[in-house]
């Protein structure tokens, strides 16, 4: 675990220049804006350690995949966000020699993002090896207000020295992918322009062919008075840049303000890319940097006035949360629904930026509070539009009739994981993706979803399930042979019990959903189920018996549900008396001997009390808990959450608040020591979970909100923003109550501890403790 960024609550500072964690501070100082991201690689040219991350959300590469012995079935493909053309680049020559932080003698440092308004402001001294000395201010943002532009204002100011420095503003599209299976370039060159004060470089991905246009237009100050360039262009393969050599006067500054853009074919027609592109860079350099950095922090405002979390008394937790909901909405704003949210986002090339069920099992109540229903409608429909493949990639594997099976990893559909263990037999993903069906529709109370799409999803996934359980005569029960359950560190396991449970509850939810459309849309179910050829008499008679049959693994001794058969032949060590040595036990010991220990990598019978807790009584959510929480190592970073909302249920305030302290400060202190590969994004929308559902209690029972909250003893009091079927509230739990602001002209009832409030139209009540 690290501690060196500082405490502060808006901000995120680094102070001092340390080279050796660049890598991760390029990770956790990541900007983006849902369309586009970057790592916070410096502007200049640097030499030390880096890995250059720019990234356009949905632009991917079918990298073919590579494992030792293949099998029958692997996705012969793993899709991933490449690395795209950087527009972030200004070189800096002082004399002759070129401006290089790890070449240079560094007397001053501070990176700092502003979470408030939304930028990156990278402060330094720097002395050359002839003694040159400059102080350097670079500011950039993505911008949210106008995704496809980005803006940078980087100043050198000379302190002890006149004469020449040259400065290339670049566009570079040459760019490679650490995790390129066979060292491959992504992109192949379309066209490239270089004029005076700009140009661009279009490029194209191999086989998927997506085209994006990067491009920059810039402005040159001396003193803070316009300089009229003549700037000498360079150009490379998918590279263009512009010098410009000034003279420069000690104690004057030299500013160059660049202004980018990113046009993809996503969006217009390959061949119109290069006149948008010019158009868009005319009106923000004509806008200026100041305008549009004004806007960008009016956009964050808005942001921030529907999904803030304050809380008083403890700036490292405030700082943590903020940082978490910041970075989510930095990867996804919800606009279109062909993207979704990465693992980590902008911020590193692990994971591909692929879509895992992270987000439906962790991100989609995030999106569901804070943000408009439509950001949440459009995540559900990147998998309806993605069913079709679901399909086909059941089929693959050999199921039939309309049954999916959705990928466990995936960009267009299509499966791309390759580890047998996960591809095949992960499958209670599949549960996931209904479940997220069935908490948008509690949450916004959207019905109108389910005939139009939601049906048709669940009764392909219940279909899949019909045929991956079996009949055992053994048992007289349907069984399911042959899973991976949500923790990674048992595979191929029978009747996970955590599987079992999900699949015979995305059965009933398929029953149900469908007579509900039956007698609310009979003329849509009609059509729906002549389009899936549904046979409803017999399927779902089918249904109801594996329902009805279904074997799950429980231990009487100890009134707990078995994670998998077998679970308790294991030795039952528990993770106090593992020596700290050993951990993390996914890089200090062999799989085979994670796969034979009792150790829980995350969240696994207890993922199933989270979801479906109305099912089961306090009693025996405690006993499971209390069971399985001492086996598990919490090497996932989904898993701290999930047991922080749970402790929080149980009334168990300190070990809530240690988990939740756990997954907001995770990548600001690196607790897992893997930042440096990128952010854990789809995790902190965990932590926006654990203090929302958690010290909030918040629920939605019986189509209202529900609240049962309590204070860390930490904080003087803590407050978040709900947004629910078009009103929107302020939460706040203070030492006196609960109070409740209702800040839309929309009466609401909501149940604080068990008790109905009525809060009118703009106004707000207290509910004493
Ligand atoms: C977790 C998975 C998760 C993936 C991506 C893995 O370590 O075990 O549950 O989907 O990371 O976040």
């Amino acid at each position: 675990m690290k501690n060196y960024i500082q405490a502060d609550e808006w901000k995120i500072i680094e102070e001092g220049f340390k080279p050796e964690l660049n890598l991760i501070s390029e990770s956790i100082f990541s900007l983006g804006n849902g369309r586009m991201g970057q790592r916070a690689n410096f502007e200049e040219t640097y030499s030390g350690n880096t890995l250059s991350g720019n990234y356009v959300a949905g632009v991917y590469y079918p990298d073919k995949t590579r494992v030792g012995w293949w099998k029958n079935g692997y996705p012969e493909y793993f899709a991933k966000v490449i690395n795209a053309a950087s527009w972030i680049g200004v070189d800096v020559v002082l004399g002759d020699e070129q401006l290089d932080l790890a070449k240079c003698e560094v007397t001053a440092f501070r990176r700092e993002l502003n979470m408030k308004d939304g930028y990156l402001k990278r402060t330094f001294r720097a002395k050359t090896a002839k003694g040159v000395e400059v102080d350097v201010e670079a500011t950039r943002f993505c911008s949210i207000a106008d995704d496809e532009t980005g803006a940078i204002r980087y100043t050198v100011m000379p302190l002890n020295y006149s004469g020449p420095v040259t400065l290339t503003p670049y566009i570079n599209g040459d760019v490679v992918n650490k995790d390129s299976n066979y060292d491959e370039k992504f992109w192949d060159e379309v066209e490239k322009e270089c004029w005076n004060d700009g140009g661009y470089v279009q490029s194209r991905t191999k086989k998927t062919g997506f085209e994006v246009a990067t491009g920059q237009q810039f402005i040159i100050s001396q003193n803070n008075i316009p300089v009229d360039v003549a700037s000498k262009c360079t150009q490379k393969d998918k590279y263009i840049a512009c010098t410009v050599t000034l003279q420069a006067i000690e104690g004057q500054p030299i500013t160059v303000t660049k202004f980018a853009a990113n046009i993809s074919s996503q969006n217009y027609p390959a061949n119109a890319l290069a006149e948008v592109l010019k158009t868009t860079l005319k009106t923000i350099s004509a806008k200026g940097f100041e305008t549009m950095l004004a806007e960008q922090a009016a956009a964050w405002d808005k942001k921030w006035q529907h999904n803030d979390i304050i809380i008083e008394g403890d700036v490292a937790a405030q700082q943590g949360i903020r940082f978490n909901i910041f970075q989510l909405n930095q990867t996804y704003t919800g606009e279109d629904d062909r993207l979704n949210i990465g693992p980590k986002g902008f911020t590193g090339e692990k994971y591909g930026g692929s879509t895992y069920w992270d987000t439906e099992a962790y991100c989609v109540p995030f999106y569901l509070a804070t943000a408009d229903q439509k950001v949440t409608r459009n995540l559900l429909l990147y998998r309806y539009k993605q069913l079709g493949k679901a399909i086909e990639n059941a089929q693959l594997l050999g199921f039939k009739d309309g049954a999916a099976l959705y990928p466990m990893v995936t960009m267009d559909g299509a499966e791309c994981h390759n580890e047998w263990e996960i591809t095949f037999e992960e499958i209670h993903r599949n549960g996931a993706i209904a479940h997220a069906i069935y908490d948008y529709v509690r949450y916004t109370g959207d019905e109108k979803y389910l005939a139009d799409y939601g049906l048709e999803v669940l009764i392909a996934i219940a279909r899949f399930w019909t045929q991956r359980v079996n009949w055992s005569d053994e048992r007289q029960k349907y069984v399911m042979l042959g899973v991976t359950g949500p923790n990674e560190y048992e595979n191929n396991v029978n009747n996970n019990w955590y599987t079992n449970t999900i699949a015979v509850w995305c059965m009933q939810y398929a029953i149900d959903v469908a007579a509900k459309v039956k007698s609310e849309s009979p003329d849509k179910y009609q059509v729906l189920i002549g389009k899936v050829s549904l046979d409803e008499a017999k399927e779902f008679a089918k249904f109801r018996d594996i329902i009805e049959k279904m074997y799950y693994p429980f231990n009487e001794k100890l009134g707990v549900f078995m994670q998998q058969d077998g679970y308790m032949d294991k030795d039952q060590t528990l993770v106090k008396d593992l020596p700290s040595s050993d951990r993390p036990l996914n890089q200090k010991w062999s799989w085979d001997r994670i796969l034979r220990s009792c150790y829980i990598k995350q969240a696994d019978v207890l993922q199933g009390l989270y979801f479906f807790e109305d099912h089961y009584d306090i009693d025996t959510i405690r006993r499971n808990y209390d069971f399985y929480e001492p086996r598990t190592v919490h090497e996932s970073s989904l898993s701290p959450c999930v047991h922080a909302v749970i402790a929080a249920k149980l009334g168990d305030e300190a070990r809530a608040y240690e988990f939740y302290l756990r997954t907001s400060r995770l990548d600001l202190d690196d607790y897992n020591n893997d930042t440096e590969d990128g952010c854990h994004i789809t995790s902190m929308a965990g932590t926006w979970m654990a203090v929302v559902q958690g010290f909030g209690g918040m629920r939605v029972k019986n189509d209202k909100l529900a609240f049962n909250p309590f204070l860390p003893a930490k904080w003087q009091s803590f407050s978040f923003h709900i947004g629910f079927r078009g009103t929107l509230l302020n939460i706040k739990v203070g030492k006196e109550g609960v109070h409740i602001s209702n800040l839309s002209g929309k009466e609401i009832t909501v149940s604080v501890y068990g008790k109905d409030q009525l809060v009118d139209a703009n106004d707000q009540l207290l509910v004493e403790v």
